[in-house]
Order: structure tokens, then sequence, then C-alpha cells
């Protein structure tokens, strides 16, 4: 679809996903009239350096969408707490605010005739058995990932009035995004794995891993991201799609790529998970409905994706 000259909100447009995906389409579509709903929770407004469009820096749930938007042609929704080690106190926040801020983006989309696509995770599937297929093992284990889920399932029940209004609605669960602008999520909590293990190596320390370092993680380039939430747009079907490359790899192996990459032999320091019950262990993205309906399949393996992100 071309973007020139259409409205295009971009919720979470602030944080590390949104503003790749803000600042993409700024360049591809210089026509497009981009604004950003971002509440600065964990977004940065570096991200966004060279953005010439607009933003409100509200918290979605706050944003009388009516009155700010009389029409949009499209939302790209990346917007979520997206903490995934919280207390017991913080998970009806999460829900609540995840949850409640999806409905009203979506029940907006449907009378407005805008169309929806939005960020679900691979967090839905849990410890469910890889690879992990859309539609089976949707059991997450932290409130973070329940959000998700109910967010798709709301969805669904959606699908169907979109589709007879001639309207996009896509959710895309990504798996474990990498690439620039992660810097400002990145604290003891947040950030990818990939920039973690970084961050230690490239100061020439050993990279802390959790337990025997065996767990493995579906690493996707934020780049293929960004272009999956474009290609959602000539979607063929509504629905829900994984975002990753297919293919698992152990932090272990993960090490031994960054150290080749760095020119390094840093051993991991083994250290035991402090995040047992909300962790997961193995994922892995089927991705055959993404090929055949979405047209898309990732450009960049991890190696690529490191090489192209990150400095030697
Ligand atoms: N990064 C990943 O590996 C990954 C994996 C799976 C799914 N996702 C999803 O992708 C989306 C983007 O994630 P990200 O990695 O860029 O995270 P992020 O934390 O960098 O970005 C989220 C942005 O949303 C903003 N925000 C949060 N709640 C808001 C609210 N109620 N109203 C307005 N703004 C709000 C934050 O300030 C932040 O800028 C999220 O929905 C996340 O759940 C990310």
């Amino acid at each position: 679809m071309d973007l020139n000259k259409k409205k295009i909100l971009i919720t979470g447009g602030a944080g590390f996903i949104g503003a790749n995906l803000v600042l993409e389409i700024q360049e591809k579509y210089p026509e497009a009239e981009i604004f950003v709903i971002d509440n600065f929770s964990s977004g940065h407004f570096q991200n966004l350096s060279g953005f010439k469009g607009d933003v409100i820096a509200n918290n979605v749930l706050n944003v009388d969408l009516d009155k700010f938007f009389p029409k949009l042609d499209i939302i790209f929704h990346q917007a979520a707490i997206t903490d995934t080690i919280i207390s017991r106190d913080e998970e009806q926040k999460v829900i609540y605010e995840n949850i409640e801020s999806f409905r009203n983006l979506l029940n907006y989309a449907l009378s407005h005739n805008t169309h929806l696509v939005y960020a679900s995770s691979s967090g839905v599937y849990g410890n469910s058995a890889p690879p992990m297929k859309v539609g089976e093992g949707e059991y997450p284990v932290n409130a973070y990932a329940f959000s998700k889920l109910i967010q798709d399932n709301i969805a669904r029940e959606y699908f169907d009035l979109f589709e007879k209004k001639n309207l996009k609605l896509v959710g895309l669960r990504y798996f474990v995004v990498y690439g620039p602008k992660e810097y400002y999520k990145v604290t003891e909590k947040k950030g990818s794995l990939i920039w973690k293990l970084y961050s230690q190596m490239k100061k020439g320390k050993s990279p802390i891993v959790f337990g025997d370092g065996k767990q493995k993680r579906d690493f996707i380039y934020v780049k293929d991201v960004v272009r999956a939430n474009l290609l959602s747009l000539n979607s063929k079907v509504n629905e829900l799609f994984n975002i990753g490359t297919g293919k698992a790899i152990s932090v272990n192996e993960t090490v031994d790529t960054l150290n080749k990459f760095l020119g390094t032999n840093l051993k991991p320091e083994y250290q035991e998970n402090p995040f047992k019950d909300s962790y997961q262990y193995y994922t892995e993205a089927d991705i055959t409905t993404t090929k055949k309906y979405l047209n898309w399949e990732p450009k960049y393996n991890l190696e690529q994706g490191i090489k192209d992100y990150l400095k030697p």
C-alpha cells in the first residue's frame, strides 16, 4: 500500500520498535502524515530524533481519539507496558492498560474505517512445545503475555467485522526483537538479550547467562519486524501471524556468535535464573502462514542482523 498522503497513527512511537517504524515510514513515504501517541513510560524522545510529525505525549487510554483524529487511514499499535518481570501488585495495571488501550483503538478503527496493525507477542505461547503455531499452545506465563493473548482473543472476534468493511486487522506475534533504538530500554530488566550480552562482552566482561545457557530463542531483527508491519496492509487475510526467523538459537550459541563477531573468546558466567516462574525456555516460530498470507519472510539471520546493527 502506498502510504503517501495517508494519515497514520503510531502508538508507542517513541519506543524501540515504534520509532523504527515511524522513521522508516517517514523516509519511504515523505508525504505520509504521521502522528505518535506515547506516554514515554519506556520510550525516549531521542528515539524520534529527526521525526517531522506530531506527538501526543499521553497514555492511549487518556486520549480522546475522536477529538484529535476525525480521520485516520492507518493505526500501527505498538504501545504496551512491556515489562515481563513485575510484582504481583503491578499485574492489574499491565493487564488493564494493555487490553483497554487496544480495545479503544479497535473500536475507533472499526467506526472510522481505519486499518489496524498491532503488536502481539510470542509470549502468548509460554512454555508450549516449539515450533509455536497460531491457535496452538497459547498458555502465557506472565501478566504481560496474558494481556497480549487477551488482545488477540478480542481481535479474533473482530477479524470478520473488519473484513466486511474491506479493512485490515492484523496482529503480529513478534519473537525476540533486537536492533537499533533498543538502547533506551536497557535496564536490568529490559533490552534484548543480544544487546545485554553484547554490552558486557564489548567491555571485555564475561556475559552473564542464566541457567546452563541451553535455553533457546528465536531472534528477529527489527528491520524485518518493520517490514512485516508494512506488509500487513496487503495481507491476504485478517489474522494473527508469527514474526520470527523459524530458527531457535541457544544463549550459548549466541555468545559464540558474538565472540566471533567481536574477535573475543569470552566464556559465559552462569548464574541461577532469578525469573524462573515467568521465563520462556524455548521459543521458535512456525512461520508457514506468515509466508503464505503475509508474503513475509525474514531477510536477516542472527549473524546478518548483528553485523547490520552492532560495531565490532
Ligand atoms: N521487543 C520485543 O522483543 C517484543 C517482542 C514481542 C512483542 N513486542 C511488542 O512490541 C511492541 C513494541 O515493543 P518495544 O520493544 O518497542 O517496547 P518499548 O517499551 O520500547 O515501546 C513501547 C512504547 O509504548 C509506550 N507506552 C506504553 N504504554 C503506553 C500507553 N498506555 N499509552 C501510550 N504509550 C504507551 C512506551 O512509552 C514505549 O515508548 C509492544 O507492544 C511489545 O509488547 C516486543
